[in-house]
């Protein structure tokens, strides 16, 4: 007797209409009949579910501040929204010749204090920022580190090694919102262009209106760029782009010589997200500090 054709503890009555075959052939093939198939699908659907009952052990056995990581991973990621939202909507303070603000960058309204390109016209009346910022933020919600950091962070799922989730349903990135996650290649895509803008802006910075020279701000754009070259760069993306579907890396020389250098920046994607995020922060408040008057900016030569 095969295992198909063992009594169901009263779950399930036989089927009529002939006894049910399972055979082996040769090579070890299970060959199932068709009827035996229905009483296999019927079988599930009659089956027995157990309501689910919540654990009743404790959250996790460690004793360690486990807890810490994801509150600090909240209370920074929460401080940056709040920042980023109050600055994207000021509108003010964020040129100080010749820096400008990387919130701000780039600049693509008439109404801008130092516009890039005045693609969009005089009919935008609010704040520039607003035109720019969301490809950013598009791209670091669905950055692979941040979705880790975010989701053991805020949702707890889970909030660290060996701890209980919080949530006890999970059905990954394969419902609304968060199926969107998958866009994340394109989000690269778009936001690849601003650490270009971002390059120009920090060139400028050099050049001030007394003439050619570097001060303490022009240190400020140029490591926030850097980090941003970094952090975009690291990106899986990006690597997947540079390396991915190549059989043979010996006849792509080039390929896999660029994918060897953004393998090892992806090593440290993390480091390069959190270094960019607080660089860019800084370097808003920087221009904001100067453009207010509220800092000197201090000449290096
Ligand atoms: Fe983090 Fe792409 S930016 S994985």
């Amino acid at each position: 007797m095969g295992p198909l054709d063992r009594p169901r503890d009263g779950l399930c009555s036989g089927r009529a209409g002939g006894p049910s075959v399972v055979s082996v052939r040769p090579g070890g093939e299970v060959k199932v009949s068709a009827d035996q198939l229905g009483d296999v699908l019927d079988f599930s659907d009659r089956r027995e579910v157990t309501p689910y009952r919540p654990p009743t052990a404790p959250r996790t056995a460690r004793g360690d501040r486990w807890w810490a990581l994801p509150v600090v991973t909240v209370v920074v990621l929460l401080g940056f929204v709040v920042y980023g939202t109050w600055v994207a909507f000021q509108n003010a303070n964020y040129y100080a010749d010749p820096y400008v603000s990387p919130f701000y960058s780039p600049c693509l309204a008439t109404s801008c204090l130092h516009p890039t390109a005045s693609f969009i016209g005089s009919w935008w009346k609010w704040s520039p920022a607003l035109l720019v910022l969301p490809f950013p933020l598009f791209f670091r919600l669905t950055c692979y580190y941040y979705r880790k950091a975010y989701y053991r962070s805020f949702w707890w799922s889970p909030p660290a090694c060996a701890v209980r989730d919080a949530r006890f349903g999970y059905s990954g990135e394969t419902r609304f919102p968060l199926v969107l996650q998958n866009l994340h290649r394109y989000a690269f895509y778009l936001a690849l262009p601003f650490p270009v803008f971002l390059s120009w802006d920090a060139a400028q910075s050099f050049f001030f209106p007394g003439g050619f020279g570097m001060r303490l701000g022009t240190l400020v754009l140029l490591v926030n760029v850097f980090l941003l070259w970094g952090y975009t760069l690291s990106c899986h993306s990006c690597r997947h782009l540079v390396g991915g579907r190549v059989d043979q890396f010996s006849k792509a020389p080039v390929r896999h010589f660029l994918w060897r250098r953004v393998s090892w920046l992806n090593v440290h994607h993390a480091r390069w997200a959190w270094a960019s995020l607080f660089s860019v922060a800084i370097a808003d408040l920087y221009v904001r500090l100067v453009a207010t008057g509220t800092i000197h900016d201090p000449r290096l030569f």
